[in-house]
């Protein structure tokens, strides 16, 4: 029997709640697929904090770089609003991602045909459907850089500093680049190079990365604000987007949103080795923590994603993502309600998952 060692980090507010549908699906997997799972339980963000006074425990960075890969739920809170900008639990997660060197984040946006309905676009601006991803950068950029406050002509001011290296953008690049081959071959590079130097920097080193190393694969460039109105306008035309920290957060809630809920997407953020973290991409939801309303789908995918990119069990992942699809035929969550099914919790709807496989 295969057996993986997970790290296991389920963090705030709906993140208990959401990663053990996760691993139960996981379980289930591995039931069907011959493999085992064991979870190391680690603290990160907001629940970090109240037991360790640190939103990132050296523990918790032993004990993911330990394991082969790591799962995890969902970070911060109303609670640790008032904690200073440097220990918030925010600061944990970036703080893992760093120690972890995840610098490739890869965020699929796609459309189960079944929630088509539940998307804000009309279905003639949606189309076939859609299947973006996008590759952010994950350990660099306005995130990680150089950040204060000083005194500019007598008042106060604040700043923080997008800086990347060429290295750091050959990097993600390439990662863009591959993920285009297995898929439709494209990529759109997103900068503001109209504005920033940073922002050109990317672009002249994206372009040689390009020219040198994939030219068969199709680049394009867009600017950060086209690209946000180009989504929502004709959302088909991207297959892989790769763009900086900043921006990748900003837009990948913007796609995740067309697909119908934020609820539903997953995320795999990678270091160039096998071990990677996989996450929801979205937040704690402190407002709806403990009531049972959380959709579990999208760590359930993130869970589907550790399979496939860091475990080698693409055959189990291919599954779980089946057995999602067929689970939305029969039964949501309140945020993907339909009038035509039931309205699921979030651990009948990790059962309803289960069940499917
Ligand atoms: C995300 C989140 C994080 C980010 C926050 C919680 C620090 O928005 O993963 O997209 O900005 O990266
Ligand atoms: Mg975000």
């Amino acid at each position: 029997m295969r057996e993986y060692q997970i790290a296991v980090l389920k963090g705030d507010g709906i993140g208990p709640e959401i990663v053990d549908e996760a691993i139960r699906v996981l379980g289930k997997a591995g039931e069907k697929f011959g493999f085992a799972m064991h979870c190391h339980y680690a603290l990160l963000g907001g629940c970090a904090i109240d037991e360790t006074g640190m939103p990132l425990p050296q523990e918790t960075i032993d004990t993911c770089k330990a394991a082969d890969s790591t799962l995890l739920g969902a970070v911060g809170g109303p609670k640790w609003d008032s904690v200073p900008g440097d220990r918030r639990p925010e600061k944990g997660l970036l703080g893992i991602r760093g120690a972890l060197g995840l610098f490739a984040n890869l965020r699929p946006a796609v459309i189960f045909p079944e929630l088509r309905g539940a998307s804000p676009l009309r279905p003639e601006i949606i189309g076939d459907g859609l299947d973006v991803l996008v590759v952010r950068e994950l350990t660099g950029g306005i995130y990680f850089g150089e950040r204060g406050r000083r005194t500019v002509n007598g008042a106060e001011a604040a700043y923080d500093t997008e800086q990347y290296s060429v290295p750091e953008i050959e990097r993600i690049a390439r990662v863009a680049f591959q993920m285009a081959q297995k898929r439709r071959g494209r990529v759109c590079s997103v900068d503001k190079a109209n504005v920033l130097e940073s922002s050109r920097l990317w672009r002249a080193t994206v372009t040689r990365i390009h020219d040198e190393e994939f030219p068969q694969v199709e680049l394009s460039h867009m600017y950060v604000d086209n690209c946000a109105m180009q989504l929502v306008r004709n959302p088909g035309q991207f297959d892989v987007i790769v763009t900086s920290n900043i921006f990748g957060d900003i837009l990948s809630d913007e796609a995740s949103m067309i697909s119908g809920s934020i609820g539903m997407l997953a995320s795999a953020s990678l270091s160039g080795g096998k071990a990677g973290l996989y996450e929801p991409i979205h937040g704690s939801a402190p407002d709806i923590a403990g009531t049972g309303k959380a959709n579990p789908l999208a760590t359930i995918l993130s869970a589907a994603m550790m399979l496939r990119y860091s475990l080698g069990e693409a055959e189990a992942a291919d599954a779980i993502e089946a057995a999602v699809s067929r689970a939305l035929a029969r039964g949501r969550t309140a945020d993907i309600a339909s009038k035509e099914l039931p309205v699921l919790s979030c651990t009948e709807m990790g059962a309803l998952v289960c069940e499917c496989l």
